[in-house]
Order: C-alpha cells, then sequence, then structure tokens
C-alpha cells in the first residue's frame, strides 16, 4: 500500500473540470464514495432518507448556513454536511441545501457516502464522523479556458488576495469560517474571490485545507481568468468579473463575529443546541499526526479507484467552459456570413475570434432538441472531457436568449474532402499523409469507443467530418451531437436515423440498428476514399459509374487491387496501401460479427505482423439507388421513413460539409 506518498500528490490527482461562470450552472461536480454499498430498505436507507429530509430544516442550522445532522446509531448511523457559500442569503441557502438532496440520491442510490458541490452549497453524507475532520479528497478543479493578458502581474496580484483571504477565513471563528473580497491589478483587472472552510475545523486546519488546495490554483488555472478549487472541507475562487451574491443590506447574512473568542448571538430564529453534534475533537492535534491520519482515512474513503480513469492522468485534461453569448456574438461578427464556414445538420458553424486573440470555431445549434438545459450543460460537461489528439476539442458552451452554442477549438487546415475530392489539392496528400490520416481517425474513433469513459458512437462518420491540423493531423469533429441532442444512445436502436448517406452501414440504414460497427463501415468506406481519391457516390473508373466498394472488392477478388489507388499517389508503398484496402473491405463487412473492431483495426494498421482476415463480399448491394446522388446528403434529424419522402431536397441542400 502506498497510502503514505498519497497525501503529497492525492491533490494534484483530481479532476480538472471546467465550468465556468457558476452561477448559471448550478451544479458542480459529485463523487460517489467507494467505501461500501447499503442495502435496500435497510435500516441504514431509512436513516439517511429521514436525514436527508429533515437537513436544512432550521434546527440543524448553525445560523451562518451550516448544516450538520446524525441519524441512527453504531453501525447504521448516517452523518451529513451541508454548507452554504458565505454569501449567500439564508433563504436561497436553505433551499440549495435541501433541493441538493435529490439529485445526490440519484446519483449515488446505494452508496453509503457521497458528495455533491453546487454553486451555492455543497451536501455531504458518509457513515463515517464528518465533524472536524479535514477531507481535502475527492477535490474538484475548475478553471476557465480563456487565458488573461499578463499573466504574471495578475497571478502576483491574486496571490496577495488568497493570503489575505485565507488568513481571515481560517480565523472565521466557529459558526463561519468565509472571506471574500476583491484586488485590482496595475493593469486594472479586477479579481474577485473567496476562500471558505467548514465551520467545523479548527483555524490550523482550515489553512492547512485552503493551502492545499491553493497550492494547486497555478496548476490548473495559471494565467486564467477564472478558477475554482472545491474539496469536501474547503473551496477556493476567483473570477475576473463579481460573482458574489448580490447583497442587500435587509437580507444580508448575519455580519461577521466582532470577536471570534465569543460566542456569536444565535440568529433571530432561534438556534438549537448542536446536540447531535460531536466535539471537536481535532484542534489539538499536531500537524503531523494530521497529515497521516488524513492519508489513511482518505485512502480508505475514496482513493480506491475513485477516479475516472481518462481524467486521472493529466491535471488539466478535461475542461468546458460557459462563454458568454455577447463575447461569442463579437468573436464571430455578429455570426456574419463572411464568418461562416459551413452547415451541417446540426447548424451552422461559424470562424471566430476571441479577445484574447485565440481562434475558435461555433456551431450554432438548431433548436429542435427536446433536451432541457441541465441535461445539456452536463452532457457538454461531458463531451468536453473527451479530449484526445485527434478529437476536434471542445472548449465550452453557451446557453443564453434561446441560443445554444458549441465552442470548438479551430483547425486550420479544413476538412478532408476538401482535399481528397479535390483534383488539385488531391496531389498535396502523399502516402505518408494519408497513412497519417487514417491511423489518426482509427486512433480517435478506438478512443471514443472503448477508451473514454462514455461510450460514444459516432454515427456520422464521413470525410468532412475529419478536420486536418497545420501538421495535417486528422481531428474527428461532431462526435458526441447524438448526446448533445439527447438521441437515444443506450438502446441501440433508434427511429431517428443521423448520419450520412453512402457511409451509413446497413443494419443502420434499413433497421436503425446502431453499434460501434456501423462506426466501422463509415471508417472502411473512408479509408478506401483516402486511398482512390474518390467519393464513393460519384466513383468513376475508366468511364463506367460504379459504386466504390463494389469496385474495390471486384479488384480485390481479381487480385487488381492496385488498380484502385489514386493514380496521383506516386510515391508509397504499394504493399502497405493494398494492406489498407484490405482493411477498409474488413470494415465493410455486412455481417457485423465479421468487421473487426476499431482496436483490432489499430493493431492492423500499425503492426505489420498482424495477418489479416480474408474479406468477403461488402455490404454494398444492400443499399437502395433510388434515394438520390449525393452520398454527402446529411441526413439531420429526418427518420428514416422521412428519408424517401419529400424532405430530400431539404436535406440535400443543408449538406454543405462544415467548414467549408
Ligand atoms: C456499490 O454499488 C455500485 C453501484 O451499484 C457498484 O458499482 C459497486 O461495485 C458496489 N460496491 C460494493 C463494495 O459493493
Ligand atoms: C462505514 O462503512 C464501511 C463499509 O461498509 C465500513 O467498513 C466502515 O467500518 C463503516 N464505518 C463506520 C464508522 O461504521
Ligand atoms: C423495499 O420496499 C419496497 C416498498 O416497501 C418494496 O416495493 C421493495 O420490493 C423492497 N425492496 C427490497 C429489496 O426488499
Ligand atoms: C492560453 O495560453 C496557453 C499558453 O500560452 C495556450 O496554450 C492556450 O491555447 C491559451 N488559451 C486560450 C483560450 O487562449
Ligand atoms: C490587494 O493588494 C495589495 C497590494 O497591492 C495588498 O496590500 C492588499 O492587502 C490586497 N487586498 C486584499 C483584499 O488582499
Ligand atoms: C446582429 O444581428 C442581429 C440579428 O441577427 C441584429 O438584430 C443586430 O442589430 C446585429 N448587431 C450588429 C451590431 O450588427
Ligand atoms: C495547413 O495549415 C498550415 C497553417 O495554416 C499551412 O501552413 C499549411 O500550408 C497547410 N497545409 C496545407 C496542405 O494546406
Ligand atoms: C456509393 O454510392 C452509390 C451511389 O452512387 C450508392 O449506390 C452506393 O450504395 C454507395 N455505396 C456505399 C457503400 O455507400
Amino acid at each position: 500500500m502506498d497510502f503514505p506518498s498519497t497525501f503529497g500528490f492525492f491533490l494534484s490527482i483530481i479532476l480538472v473540470l471546467l465550468l465556468a461562470q457558476a452561477d448559471q450552472s448550478p451544479f458542480i461536480y459529485n463523487f460517489c464514495g467507494q467505501n461500501g454499498n447499503y442495502t435496500a430498505n435497510s435500516t441504514y436507507q431509512t436513516n439517511l432518507n429521514s436525514l436527508l429530509g429533515s437537513l436544512s430544516s432550521p434546527g440543524n442550522d448553525n445560523g451562518y448556513g451550516f448544516y450538520s445532522s446524525s441519524v441512527g446509531a453504531n453501525s447504521d448511523k448516517v452523518n451529513a454536511f451541508g454548507l452554504c457559500r458565505g454569501d449567500v442569503k439564508a433563504d436561497d441557502c436553505e433551499s440549495c441545501v435541501s433541493q441538493a438532496s435529490d439529485p445526490l440520491k440519484k446519483a449515488c442510490p446505494v452508496q453509503k457516502e457521497a458528495i455533491i458541490w453546487y454553486d451555492y452549497c455543497m451536501l455531504r453524507y458518509s457513515n463515517e464522523t464528518l465533524y472536524g475532520i479535514v477531507t481535502t479528497f475527492p477535490a474538484v478543479f475548475l478553471s476557465n479556458v480563456q487565458n488573461v493578458s499578463s499573466p504574471e502581474e495578475f497571478n502576483r496580484q491574486l496571490k496577495l488576495l488568497w493570503e489575505g483571504l485565507i488568513t481571515e477565513a481560517a480565523a472565521g471563528g466557529t459558526d463561519r469560517k468565509f472571506a471574500k473580497g476583491t484586488n485590482t491589478t496595475a493593469s486594472l483587472v479586477k479579481i474577485y474571490g473567496f476562500a471558505q472552510c467548514t465551520p467545523d475545523l479548527s483555524p490550523e486546519e482550515c489553512t492547512q485545507c485552503l493551502d492545499a488546495a491553493l497550492e494547486q490554483i497555478p496548476l490548473f488555472s495559471y494565467g486564467k481568468i477564472g478558477g475554482n478549487a472545491v474539496a469536501p472541507s474547503c473551496i477556493l475562487r476567483y473570477e475576473i468579473r463579481n460573482f458574489f451574491y448580490p447583497t442587500s443590506e435587509a437580507s444580508a447574512p448575519s455580519p461577521q463575529l466582532e470577536t471570534p473568542a465569543s460566542p456569536s448571538p444565535p440568529p433571530p430564529s432561534g438556534k438549537k443546541n448542536n446536540t447531535s453534534r460531536n466535539v471537536i475533537i481535532a484542534v489539538t492535534i499536531i500537524v503531523s499526526l494530521v497529515l497521516i491520519s488524513l492519508a489513511i482515512w482518505i485512502y480508505l474513503r475514496f482513493w480506491k479507484r475513485n477516479r475516472p480513469p481518462e481524467e486521472a492522468d493529466e491535471v488539466m485534461s478535461a475542461e468546458a467552459l460557459q462563454f458568454e453569448f455577447e463575447s461569442i456574438r463579437v468573436a464571430t461578427h455578429n455570426f456574419s456570413e463572411a464568418n461562416t464556414l459551413g452547415r451541417g445538420g446540426f447548424g451552422a458553424v461559424y470562424r471566430g475570434r476571441l479577445w484574447n486573440e485565440e481562434e475558435i470555431a461555433v456551431k450554432r445549434l438548431s433548436r429542435d432538441s427536446a433536451q432541457g438545459d441541465v441535461e445539456f450543460k452536463n452532457e457538454v460537461l461531458l463531451v468536453a472531457k473527451l479530449q484526445h489528439r485527434n478529437l476536434v476539442r471542445l472548449l465550452g458552451f453557451c446557453l443564453e436568449r434561446n441560443e445554444r452554442l458549441l465552442v470548438y477549438e479551430f483547425v486550420p487546415n479544413a476538412s478532408l474532402d476538401q482535399f481528397i475530392f479535390d483534383p488539385i489539392k488531391r496531389e498535396q496528400l502523399d502516402w505518408d499523409i494519408r497513412y497519417k490520416i487514417i491511423v489518426g481517425i482509427a486512433r480517435g474513433l478506438l478512443y471514443l469507443h472503448e477508451d473514454s469513459r462514455l461510450r460514444i458512437i459516432h454515427r456520422d462518420l464521413k470525410a468532412s467530418n475529419i478536420l486536418l491540423d497545420a501538421e495535417m493531423n486528422p481531428k474527428i469533429a461532431d462526435f458526441g451531437m447524438a448526446r448533445l441532442f439527447n438521441i437515444d444512445q443506450t438502446q441501440g436502436e433508434t427511429s431517428r436515423v443521423v448520419g450520412t448517406y453512402g457511409y451509413m452501414a446497413p443494419e443502420y440504414v434499413m433497421r436503425g440498428h446502431f453499434s460501434v460497427k456501423s462506426d466501422v463501415y463509415s471508417f472502411g468506406v473512408l479509408v478506401l476514399e483516402i486511398v482512390s481519391g474518390q467519393k464513393n457516390s460519384s466513383f468513376c473508373h475508366e468511364g463506367n459509374l460504379e459504386d466504390l466498394l463494389g469496385y474495390a472488392w471486384n479488384s480485390w477478388k481479381q487480385g487488381t487491387s492496385s488498380n484502385l489507388i489514386d493514380p496521383m499517389l506516386r510515391t508509397g508503398s504499394r504493399t502497405e496501401i493494398v494492406r489498407c484496402i484490405r482493411i477498409g473491405l474488413l470494415c465493410v463487412q455486412q455481417s457485423i460479427s465479421d468487421r473487426p473492431t476499431m482496436a483490432a483495426v489499430t493493431q492492423m494498421l500499425t503492426s505489420n505482423s498482424v495477418d489479416l482476415p480474408v474479406p468477403s463480399q461488402p455490404a454494398y448491394f444492400m443499399y437502395s439507388h433510388g434515394i438520390g446522388s449525393s452520398s454527402d446528403m446529411s441526413l439531420g434529424f429526418e427518420s428514416y421513413s422521412g428519408l424517401t419522402g419529400s424532405d430530400q431536397s431539404k436535406s440535400h441542400s443543408a449538406h454543405k460539409p462544415i467548414y467549408s
């Protein structure tokens, strides 16, 4: 067991999520404990329900937004904490705490312990004692992705602000440990910040928790315009805009204690004695003892594989951000025609430049999603966590004025279709580049299918959804759209076919069945297109209009696969190219089980020693031919039955590839 080293770095192995302006996005994050489950209808469950039902009642409130209570005895005892941000008005505090319990129980239906953070409050329960215990794990770090203009100066000022706030919060007394303040940099940027601990901690423990959090801030939000560190025992946050709770004389919380040593006056509603509370037990424990017991405690409670795997390796892995509509409007010149990169099935895409010069691509979604704002936001946060060099990165979103925008990194070299289907530009893609593109797409898809925590089926993989960066590395665009549009991902069957004719696997077109193997099919079509430089739909060989897959299959059968190779490809190993054709054919097999997984494809591509199965006739003949001539027709949300109907021309006109 390596727990003694845990304390040193546990804070650094933490999720960094990003959620900017959290006041519009109340839910921050939650964790379910890993130290055990209770059984249905057990005493523990009954106690938990009764505890959560009563936690936010005035009796459990210390008058300063801190709720603490326990129900039950021995192994069925449940303890809970609710803590509001120190500047939040009492009414909002109470409703924040009481409204947090349902989502938390839903998120962690059987776990004995759980925690959820909102912008205004947090709620936490456990079978272990909470009172007087410093807990810095699990923690979530959030950072605004936008940079400040002079980070060094900004950081100096921020540091001064923190020093003051942490001291003030720690000295806040036994009722409230909260301090907020502002400081202004030499270039007149005003920084707003607050620091808070649960008031059950001693001043030393509070400082310890806040210092640990502060230590991490430069790691995840150095030079950023906002950052937020939330741990069970303490919270730090700063922004360059006023995110404080609006103050009004009448409703403000009771003033700061003048003399922390004297007992504070009870709030007007009358405070019961906290008979259920334990006495603070840790006050006199020396720091080293705290460190050791803390490390053990952390190890036992949360350490055991509590973190989602793909975020764990990189502190900065996932970021998302709520952008302000106004800044996007300015960045895209009011969504001007000149800034339009393209229009896809989900809405138009605009190029933009933020005030800090960062280039972005903004997708303005059509509002035909039935999804509510909260679900949408949650999905965005999940999708934003998917990060891979072969995926276009989602930087954030905007939900304002009935608009839904997704903000992506800008990828400079447009999309693959504009190269491989262009008689002139095609020549710039030699075999090395094409091979790199094929392997990159395979890796990106493999990540979506298997390596990310969410299994994402792309459903609309095609050349116009592959963007190329400055070094011609491929980046898959438009993944996660099914999630963002609330199209059922779990059923594996759908009445809404989302995809592009020519790339869609037959079982998906015909019956709405989709799976990772339908993406494999689309990948196969893409590989054959990249090798041949031909669009499936307009494939033309020696004057014969023939289907690309049919032609690829026939040449493979006759041992003349090299006829398929783009004549502009003058370099490159023929063996390697023919191997790719074979892999492409394997991916478009009619039988789903004959198609390899993306993991197998990646292996085949990167190791010549892997033997390839022999392909049989691909599924190309499954298509009916009456649908129209454009294989690039984006179906958007037309249902399959609408495919052959009069919607066709409409869909067709909207098919322009993204990023044209
Ligand atoms: C508790 O329940 C969760 C969700 O059902 C499960 O994943 C986990 O393995 C369970 N833990 C234990 C210790 O039984
Ligand atoms: C809390 O539950 C866990 C798992 O069931 C158990 O190991 C632990 O001893 C319990 N703690 C207390 C204080 O009962
Ligand atoms: C728990 O109680 C509910 C209602 O009394 C009952 O419907 C359910 O079947 C019980 N579950 C178990 C696992 O006993
Ligand atoms: C912020 O600065 C970093 C480092 O200079 C850079 O990599 C990043 O792209 C910038 N981010 C934004 C949003 O401008
Ligand atoms: C703001 O910065 C100044 C130094 O520039 C410092 O003296 C002051 O304490 C800071 N204010 C706060 C609230 O920390
Ligand atoms: C931006 O566009 C909206 C309509 O799309 C228009 O009402 C508004 O006046 C425009 N603003 C500017 C500054 O052009
Ligand atoms: C890709 O983009 C980079 C940077 O914009 C540019 O220098 C390069 O020429 C582009 N490559 C191609 C093949 O267009
Ligand atoms: C390729 O396009 C043709 C239309 O030209 C179509 O009939 C055929 O089914 C397509 N093949 C595939 C595999 O999509």
